[in-house]
């Protein structure tokens, strides 16, 4: 491990820091990687010392599973000991990409990756930075590097290198910038209980797009499904309170903070700013991909601007904001 302030902040990622990061990774260090989703916090799945120092670099508790990412689904056979029919169709339609599964684990698979739970999550990434960094990983022997988002414990995901710096800087060996992260929300998971494949957790690919390709739609989470850290309420959080309101009650909901000389700041959504408002006001984008692609960064810098209380306003109904609606319900849970 590094000492404090020792993180190297990579850009751009050219293949001579590509090569520098997989090293720093197989001597058992903590790299940050850009993905297509969110930027992860990388360490050697097959090493327990390296996995373990995830968990104190993140301030998360012991016992939450992660998810190992694969130069190519070529290298499932070391982590998955079964693969159902149904996750090898789902791999080959939606890899690379933000698409998490969870199987069977072998015995590589180790407690310090799975929280002790007989199953694995496993996902090739499509960011191209995550590609070749996973790529020069496995040239020195390297099976998988275990991923969580690389942000604090609870704290908002981060989408740029700047917000693991804010988050993580000094913890982790390398921060390799990939740019501002496309997808900008978690992959989806999916798990296979039995055979049946169950929606784990809302993502970057729909419900929908699955149910097609397996020919059925993935069922809910019952009490039989692995437990799943990211299914936590007030996961995802600013540190300001947040609050979900409906657009039409948003100008009676301004109003009645500020006469309480609250301080408001605003996730908007394809709204004008209220003539007389000062305060920080966001407009995002209006569709789905647009909204969940800056959803966090929004977040971030509504957190940072001194409010007393963000009010974001709820998403509307309709499958394609299911992942949105999922993280805000987090991100603006209390208690
Ligand atoms: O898009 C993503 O998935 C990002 C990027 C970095 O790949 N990673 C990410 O990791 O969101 P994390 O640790 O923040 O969330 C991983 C989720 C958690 O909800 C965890 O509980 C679940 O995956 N998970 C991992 N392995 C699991 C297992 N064996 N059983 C059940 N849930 C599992
Ligand atoms: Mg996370």
């Amino acid at each position: 491990m590094k000492t404090p302030g020792a993180t190297e902040r990579v850009h751009p990622a050219d293949d001579a820091s590509i090569e520098r990061a997989a090293r720093s990774l197989a001597a058992g260090e903590l790299v940050a990687v850009p993905t297509e989703t969110v930027y992860g916090l990388g360490a050697d799945a097959a090493n327990p010392a390296a996995v373990a120092a995830i968990y104190s670099a993140k301030g998360r508790p012991s016992g939450h599973p992660l998810i190992v990412h694969l130069a190519d689904a070529s290298h499932l056979g070391h982590w998955a000991r079964e693969i159902p029919e149904g996750a090898r169709r789902l791999a080959n339609a939606f890899w690379p990409g933000p698409l998490t599964l969870i199987l069977p684990r072998t015995a590589l698979a180790g407690d310090a990756v799975t929280g002790g739970q007989d199953t694995v999550g496993l996902r090739v990434p499509s960011h191209p930075v995550a590609r070749a960094l996973l790529a020069a990983f496995a040239r020195l022997g390297g099976l998988g590097v275990a991923a969580p988002s690389a942000n604090r414990y609870g704290h908002v995901s981060p989408t740029t290198a700047a917000h693991v710096a804010s988050d993580l800087g000094g913890r982790v060996a390398m921060i390799v910038d990939g740019g501002r992260c496309d997808v900008g929300i978690e992959s989806t998971i999916v798990a296979f209980v039995d055979g049946r494949a169950v929606l784990m957790r809302p993502g970057g690919i729909g419900a929908d797009a699955i149910a097609r390709v397996l020919g059925r739609a993935p069922e809910p989470p019952g009490a039989d499904a692995p437990r799943a850290s990211g299914t936590h309420l007030s996961h995802y959080a600013p540190r300001t309170a947040a609050f979900l309101v409906d657009a039409h009650a948003l100008a009676t909901e301004m109003l009645r903070l500020s006469e309480r000389d609250e301080v408001v700041a605003v996730l908007a959504r394809r709204a004008a700013r209220p003539a007389g408002f000062d305060g920080p006001w966001i407009d995002a984008p209006g569709d789905a991909e647009g909204y969940a692609r800056e959803l966090y960064a929004n977040l971030r810098a509504l957190d940072t601007a001194g409010a007393d209380a963000i009010l974001v306003v709820a998403p509307p109904a309709g499958a394609d904001w299911d992942a949105v609606r999922d993280r805000l319900a987090r991100a603006t849970h209390r208690g």
